[in-house]
């Protein structure tokens, strides 16, 4: 509108100007004076607006700036005054269509803060390590509850220099693989053989067979047909036969050995370390075989890593319980708590780098966060999500504070509810496909047209909902945070969740 109108006025040699004022909310819509028109506070505000905008410019309102920032370049003007509105209010000014936004993309920084407190946790893991290089075997079990940072801590300590010289191998269990038989052993074994999605089950196979080959060639006959069986993949010829006629008990025993052998042969070369991430999502048979392959710490150096939600253990619970009976002597506990009031404040200030954010802002956001630096995360993201100025605003933070919800379920749905439906749909489909999603699935899932893909996938990135990896030239996306997946997954109607599933 306001290019053409620009242009009419020149052609014409008109003194012809336009201002505009837009927002966004609810109206009334209805016949006033025999005309159809639309009224209420959003339209009053959108007119106060237009006759604040000098002309030739567009002010948008606070709500359709949050709706529409990651469409437009916007600069945010002082806080207005406006007719009959009681407080001054923020309004931002259109400066560009879509030509802009990626630079600014680009300038923003993620919310990430270098690692607070947890010196004395993670002396105890550099404990481990240290025996672990001296040849002795150990388990170390990181347990907290949702968020603390028990997966941070475990990345933490594989940085350190004295995990540089060991084979780190990982085991990641999935929220919805508790029916799923050895998930998180096929997910260790996938990333030591290198096999990829675009491995179709026979180059899986050869890549499986040529690993264990280079690790075991005596014995491949007899190790690779059961590692294969664990893995789903089918066998053929000789490898089959040898398989033939086992099941049940013995075909699980058989499992478990050419495990426990491959586990030490890899021991053998360099010291070992196996993460078992997210335990308390495992399946009953991944458990009962990383309960089996427990006693390997006292025959070889391999440092068993359990990381669970201790409150929410399931199959994983027979597996810690054994560690603290039969392998105490072995067993390295660490219980991350909730950080202290210090080191909330610590976070919270590597978080948002402002320096005048008064202190009872401060105690306000680290009260709410209960010291869990998932949370603070959380909250300092959904404030900037909802006005990056309200941080240099007492009163404008304490307003957002009270409206942050309480809960960390809570405080992730009110974010996915923010974005715009597309994107709340990718999401959702994104979640039911699992942790992560490689972006040809995605793309086949959604049969959308790529670009509309993009700009959603890439508005979920900026949103750090979910982050772009590239894995074995293979692009793919994963949520940032088990939590995030869990509560999109579990906050999605049921029905919903059927017909996303069943669009694949
Ligand atoms: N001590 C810390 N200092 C700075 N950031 C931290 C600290 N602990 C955790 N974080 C950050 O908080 C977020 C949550 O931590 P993390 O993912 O490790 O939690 P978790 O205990 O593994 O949760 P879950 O049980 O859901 O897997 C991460 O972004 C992490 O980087
Ligand atoms: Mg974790």
């Amino acid at each position: 509108m306001r290019t053409r109108v620009l242009r009419f006025a020149e052609q014409e040699k008109l003194e012809l100007n336009i201002h505009t004022g837009v927002h966004t909310g609810k109206v009334a819509v209805g016949i006033q004076g025999g005309i159809y028109d639309a009224f209420g506070n959003t339209v009053n505000l959108a007119s106060r607006l237009e006759s604040k905008a000098p002309s030739g410019r567009i002010y948008v309102g606070p709500s359709t700036y949050h709706a529409t920032r990651d469409d437009f370049e916007y600069r945010a003007t002082k806080p207005l005054d406006l007719k009959n509105v009681k407080k001054p209010i923020r309004a931002y000014e259109v400066l560009s269509g879509h030509e802009q936004v990626y630079r600014r993309l680009r300038e923003r920084e993620g919310v990430h803060s270098g690692l607070v407190g947890r010196q004395a946790e993670l002396g105890k893991l550099l404990q481990a390590l240290r025996a672990l290089a001296d040849g002795r075997g150990g388990i170390a079990a990181v347990l907290g509850d949702a968020g603390l940072g028990k997966s941070r801590l475990v990345a933490e300590m594989l940085a350190l220099e004295e995990a540089k010289g060991a084979t780190r191998l990982e085991a990641r269990s999935l929220a919805i693989g508790k029916d799923l038989p050895f998930h998180p052993f096929q997910d260790l074994l996938k990333r030591w053989a290198e096999i990829t999605v675009e491995d179709d089950e026979t180059a899986a196979g050869r890549k499986l067979e040529a690993a264990v080959a280079a690790r075991l060639p005596a014995e491949v006959g007899d190790v690779f047909p059961f590692v294969a069986r664990l893995m789903n993949i089918r066998l053929t010829g000789s490898h089959a036969e040898r398989v033939a006629g086992i099941a049940g008990e013995a075909l699980e025993a058989l499992i478990f050995k050419s495990v426990r052998d491959l586990l030490l042969a890899l021991s053998r070369t360099r010291p070992l370390i196996l993460v078992f991430e997210d335990l308390h999502w495992a399946d009953e048979s991944s458990a009962k075989l990383l309960h089996a392959l427990l006693r390997l710490v006292l025959e070889a150096p391999i440092l068993v890593v359990l990381v669970a939600r201790a409150d929410q253990l399931q199959n994983g619970r027979p597996v810690l319980e054994a560690a603290r009976t039969e392998f105490a002597a072995r067993l390295l506990e660490v219980r991350l708590d909730p950080l202290t009031g210090k080191q909330c404040h610590q976070l919270l200030e590597n978080l948002v780098q402002i320096d005048h954010l008064p202190q009872t802002v401060r105690g306000l956001i680290c009260e709410r966060s209960g010291g869990n630096p998932f949370y603070l995360e959380e909250v300092v993201r959904s404030l900037m999500e909802d006005d990056s100025e309200a941080f240099r605003h007492v009163e404008a933070l304490e307003d957002a504070l009270r409206a942050v919800p309480g809960t960390i379920q809570e405080l992730i749905m009110s974010r996915i509810e923010r974005l715009p439906s597309s994107a709340q749909d990718l999401v959702q489909i994104a979640a039911v496909i699992g942790k992560s999603f490689p972006y040809r699935v995605i793309d086949a899932v959604t049969g959308r047209e790529p670009r509309q893909l993009e700009w959603d996938l890439r508005r979920l990135v900026r949103r750090e909902l979910i982050k772009r990896q590239t894995v074995q030239g293979e692009s793919e996306y994963v949520f940032t945070h088990a939590l995030v997946q869990e509560t999109i997954y579990e906050g999605t109607a049921k029905e919903t969740r059927l017909a996303r599933a069943g669009c694949w």
